[in-house]
């Protein structure tokens, strides 16, 4: 059986004010990626016809953050029912009967809602007896502020009640909802035609003086329509709006990525203080020490350790590659198999040969290093003058001096060795050696003659600082305490 096309809507319009942010909300992130990235990311892997995001007036970033897909701007804040609405001429093809469409509507600060669960949604409506909505439903252990799902005798949903109306009511039917476990979980897909439809024909008589989404469900019933809920699980349906509820999905986030990065074959000696990007690769037997974060984009092949205290962004580690402790690795660092980073070492869109070594107090910027070459302690790539930046091309097996700073563009070819405490400005050829700082002065017998001066009695420095200069330090550190005070 083919799919029924699918248009989803996304709500993002909220701002979001107990964020206490210059940012909209949905733009704040969760392991790296925006709470819109994880829902988007989430929706796209339906394979929807359409994808179209609600922002509010002015959320310019936000569109953008959504890009490719279209955006509708819903004017004021007067509720969920009013901000699908708003994106409903995006629609207007698939939400006619003939299309044959389902309309998704999900939230935008609902970041961990899964693609099994929507499937699951989706899989309801394929059923021969398919109710034409279905309802994300969820059971909390504390039901709190959520709408809650009257159901009848059969399981089919009566009616949503939003929590501020049961409270506001002196009706018994309503308030007995706030006894209700079953709450909405926010999600909604039902039959384009039936849906879009409903939507219209919303209004804002309740509590908050809203247009409920959630309405419709009694409206559906109403008109003969049937409406079921498929449950999700509480950490799903997880809404953020504050920072401390981003830090709490963070958390939960991480638990969840360090659990799974273990069951994959990993090891984490303390998973606790090891953080993950949404899009963390990582094969098996790496071994990962305490304190490290991965930013996005890193991908870690097998058999790599990281060790403590490092940090790693756009990066790739090839088989057996060993970094840290203390290392960082930013965008475009790629580590051949056992290459070794060791500690304070930056490395930055730069490439290493298979078993090449930069061990330790370096920085390797806009380079490519080759196979078994060897960086000694202290060198720099000076990458940048001000104005561009360029390349420093290492060979293989070419061996780098302590402290040698390398100017780009510049060139040291295969085998070629640099003399320590070099600054090399001009490309060096294969097997030669090069050694560019002052010359060595040696004086014989010059550190005795020194040490005869300084004990001339009439020089009478032998004996520290005189009375006069004791006195200035003595003068400086009282000033400083008085200004203090
Ligand atoms: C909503 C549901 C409630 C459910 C809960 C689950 C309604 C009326 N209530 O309540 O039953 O238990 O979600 O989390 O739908 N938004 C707009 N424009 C608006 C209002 C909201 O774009 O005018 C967006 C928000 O940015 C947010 C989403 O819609 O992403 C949900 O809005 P929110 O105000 O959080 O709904 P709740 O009151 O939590
Ligand atoms: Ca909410």
């Amino acid at each position: 059986m083919t799919e029924r096309p699918l248009a989803t809507v996304v709500l993002a319009a909220g701002k979001g004010t107990r964020m206490k942010s210059a940012q909209p909300k949905v733009l704040h992130k969760v392991a790296g990626r925006s709470l819109l990235g994880h829902v988007l990311a989430t929706v796209e892997s339906l394979r929807p016809t359409r994808i179209v995001v609600v922002i509010g007036p002015g959320m310019e970033d936000v569109a953008a953050a959504a890009a490719p897909h279209a955006t509708a701007v819903q004017e004021g804040q007067l509720g969920t029912g009013d901000a699908v609405r708003a994106a409903l001429p995006a629609l207007t093809d698939l939400c006619a009967p003939e299309a044959g469409a389902d309309l998704l509507i999900v939230f935008g600060d609902t970041p961990f809602l899964t693609a099994e669960t929507l499937r699951a949604m989706r899989d309801r409506r394929a059923s021969p007896e398919a109710p034409s909505l279905v309802a994300l439903g969820f059971e909390p252990d504390e039901p709190g502020a959520y709408g809650r799902l009257l159901l009848d005798e059969n399981g089919l949903i009566l009616r949503n009640v939003e929590y501020k109306d049961a409270l506001a009511s002196d009706d018994p039917e309503l308030r007995r909802a706030l006894d209700v476990k079953l709450c909405n979980g926010g999600a909604l897909l039902g039959e384009a035609a039936v849906l879009s439809r409903l939507i219209g024909e919303l209004d804002n008589d309740n509590a908050q003086g809203e247009y409920y989404l959630t309405d419709v469900f009694a409206m559906a019933r109403a008109d003969g329509f049937s409406a079921r809920v498929e449950m999700g699980e509480e950490w799903e349906v997880m809404g953020i709006n504050s920072r401390s509820e981003l830090a709490r999905a963070e958390a939960l986030y991480q638990t969840r990525r360090r659990e799974a990065a273990m069951a994959e074959g990993v090891t984490l000696i303390d998973p606790a203080s090891v953080f993950f990007s949404h899009d963390t690769a990582i094969g098996r037997d790496c071994l990962i020490e305490p304190q490290v974060f991965f930013g996005p984009g890193v991908m870690l092949e097998e058999g790599v350790t990281v060790r403590a205290y490092s940090h790693l962004e756009g990066c790739r580690l090839q088989n057996g590659a060993t970094v840290g402790p203390f290392a960082r690795l930013r965008p475009g660092a790629i580590l051949g198999p056992q290459a070794r980073i060791g500690n304070f070492v930056e490395v930055k869109n730069a490439r290493l040969g298979q078993g090449a070594k930069a061990n330790h107090l370096t920085y390797l910027g806009d380079a490519e290093i080759g196979a078994g070459a060897n960086v000694g302690a202290g060198t720099i790539t000076c990458n940048y003058d001000g104005f561009a930046k360029h390349k420093t091309v290492i060979g293989t097996k070419a061996f780098i001096g302590s402290n040698t700073a390398l100017v780009a563009p510049v060139s040291v070819a295969d085998g070629a060795v640099i003399g320590a405490g070099s600054v090399v400005t001009e490309d060096v050829p294969a097997d030669g050696l090069a050694i560019a700082r002052g010359r060595q002065l040696v004086i014989e017998q010059g550190a005795a003659r020194l040490r005869e001066r300084q004990q001339d009695p009439q020089d009478g420095s032998q004996d520290g600082p005189q009375p006069e200069a004791r006195r200035k330090v003595a003068g400086q550190r009282t000033a400083g305490q008085h200004s203090k005070e």
